[in-house]
C-alpha cells in the first residue's frame, strides 16, 4: 500500500484512495489528512475565511424530507415568516457589520407569492446594502430548493451582477435509493432523483455560482457512497460545497433509524470535508453549522480540515428556536451580535482572519 504522505500530495485520486482516507480513524493519520487540507486551503484560497449571514426566513415547507425537524408533517412546531422588511433589516444588519454575503435560506415552496417575494428581497437587499465599505453591495446566497427555471432567473437578475448571485441546492446524497428513501414525496416522486439533478444544471444555466453536498454519516451509508458523492461534486463542477454530519432530528422521521456515534461521526465528518479539499481544490467549503451539534469547537475543527467559509445565524433571536432543522442546533439564544464576536474569535484561534465586506468569491467559479 502507498505511504499515507504520498497519497496525500497527489492530485488525483482513485476511489480507493478516497475511500481509504475517508475511513482514516487512526489519530496520527487523520491528524495528516487535516494538516494537507488545511495547508492546501491557504496555498489556493488564502487565509481568509469568509462569513455568509444566513438569514432563515420562513419555516414553513411544502416538503416531507425525513431527516428535517421543520418537514410539513411536523405538527408540533409553530410557523413563522419574517416580513419582507425583517428580511431586508436583517441584511442591512449584516452589510453594516462588514459582513460580504448574506444567505436566505427558507422552507421550500413554489407558490408565486414566496417567488416575488424572494424576488423583491433580492432587489431591496441588493440595493440597500451598498455602502463606502461595501461599494457593490452584500452578494447573495439563496437556498429555497428546487424551483422552475424561470424562477431561477427571475431570482438571478433581480440580483444584477452575476458573480454576486449563488445558489446552494444539496444533493443530500448521490445515491438513489438512499436518496428516495429520504424524500417520500418529492415533487413528483419517482423522479424526485433525476429532478435534483436537473435543478442543479438550471442553476448553471441561470448563471449562478452554483453550491451542492450532502449530509454525512446517514442510516446505511458507506464510505463508498460518499465517494459517490465527491466524484457527484465533481461532475457537477460545483463551485461552492455545504455538508455536514447527519444529526437526528425530532421533529424528523427517522428515529429508529441506524445512527453513527456522534464520535465516529464527526472524525467522518472532518475526513469528508478534508477529502473534498483535496479532491476539489479550489471549491468554497463552508463549516457546516451542524458540526457543532457534535462538539462545542465543530465549526473550527471544521475550518483546521479545509473549510474557509463560516454561516453565523443572523436570523432575528425570537424565531430561531423554530428552525431547528436537526437537535442541539447552536446558537439558538444568542444574538446576532454575539455570533458575529464569538466565530471572529474561533477563526482566529485557528490562526485565520476574516474575510470582512468582501463577498469572497469561489476561485473555482472565477476561474472559469
Ligand atoms: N441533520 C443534519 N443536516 C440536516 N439538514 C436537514 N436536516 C438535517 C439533519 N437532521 C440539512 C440538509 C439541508 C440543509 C438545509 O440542512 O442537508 O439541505
Ligand atoms: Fe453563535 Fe458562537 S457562533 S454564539
Amino acid at each position: 500500500m502507498k505511504a499515507l504522505d504520498d497519497l496525500l500530495t497527489q492530485e488525483t485520486f482513485s476511489d480507493a484512495d478516497i475511500v481509504r482516507l475517508l475511513g482514516l480513524t487512526d489519530p496520527a493519520d487523520c491528524k495528516r489528512l487535516r494538516r494537507a487540507a488545511y495547508d492546501l486551503t491557504t496555498r489556493l484560497i488564502g487565509d481568509l475565511v469568509h462569513y455568509r449571514g444566513i438569514i432563515e426566513f420562513s419555516n414553513r415547507c411544502t416538503l416531507n424530507c425525513r431527516y428535517c425537524g421543520i418537514r410539513r408533517d411536523n405538527r408540533d412546531l409553530e410557523r413563522y415568516d419574517l416580513s419582507r422588511e425583517e428580511i431586508i433589516e436583517s441584511a442591512i444588519w449584516a452589510a453594516e457589520n462588514h459582513y460580504g454575503s448574506v444567505c436566505l435560506q427558507a422552507g421550500e415552496r413554489r407558490d408565486e407569492p414566496f417567488i416575488a417575494l424572494v424576488e423583491d428581497c433580492i432587489r431591496e437587499i441588493r440595493a440597500r446594502t451598498v455602502s463606502d465599505t461595501l461599494p457593490e453591495g452584500a452578494s447573495i446566497t439563496l437556498s429555497l430548493g428546487e424551483q422552475s427555471p424561470e424562477t431561477y432567473r427571475r431570482w438571478r437578475e433581480a440580483g444584477g451582477k452575476t458573480e454576486c448571485m449563488r445558489y446552494l441546492l444539496r444533493m443530500e446524497t448521490s445515491n438513489p435509493e438512499l436518496f428516495a428513501w429520504l424524500h417520500p414525496d418529492g415533487f413528483a416522486h419517482e423522479k424526485a432523483y433525476e429532478s435534483r439533478i436537473q435543478a442543479l444544471a438550471d442553476l448553471r444555466a441561470a448563471g449562478f455560482q452554483v453550491g451542492t453536498g450532502g449530509m454525512i454519516g446517514l442510516p446505511g451509508q458507506t464510505l463508498a457512497d460518499l465517494c459517490a458523492d465527491i466524484r457527484f461534486y465533481q461532475r457537477l463542477d460545483a463551485d461552492m460545497l455545504g455538508m455536514g454530519p447527519y444529526i437526528l432530528s425530532g421533529g424528523g422521521d427517522l428515529l429508529d433509524a441506524g445512527m453513527m456515534e456522534s464520535g465516529p461521526l464527526l472524525q467522518l465528518a472532518l475526513n469528508m470535508l478534508a477529502v473534498c479539499r483535496l479532491v476539489l481544490r479550489d471549491v468554497n467549503i463552508a463549516a457546516a453549522t451542524a458540526l457543532q451539534a457534535l462538539a462545542e469547537d465543530g465549526r473550527e475543527q471544521g475550518i483546521a480540515h479545509g473549510c474557509n467559509i463560516i454561516m453565523p445565524n443572523i436570523t432575528p433571536r425570537p424565531v430561531r428556536k423554530r428552525y431547528q432543522l436537526y437537535d442541539n442546533k447552536p446558537c439558538i439564544d444568542e444574538e446576532p451580535t454575539d455570533c458575529r464576536a464569538c466565530l471572529e474569535g474561533r477563526i482566529q484561534r485557528m490562526g485565520r482572519r476574516v474575510g470582512w465586506n468582501q463577498w469572497g468569491c469561489s476561485r473555482h467559479f472565477r476561474r472559469r
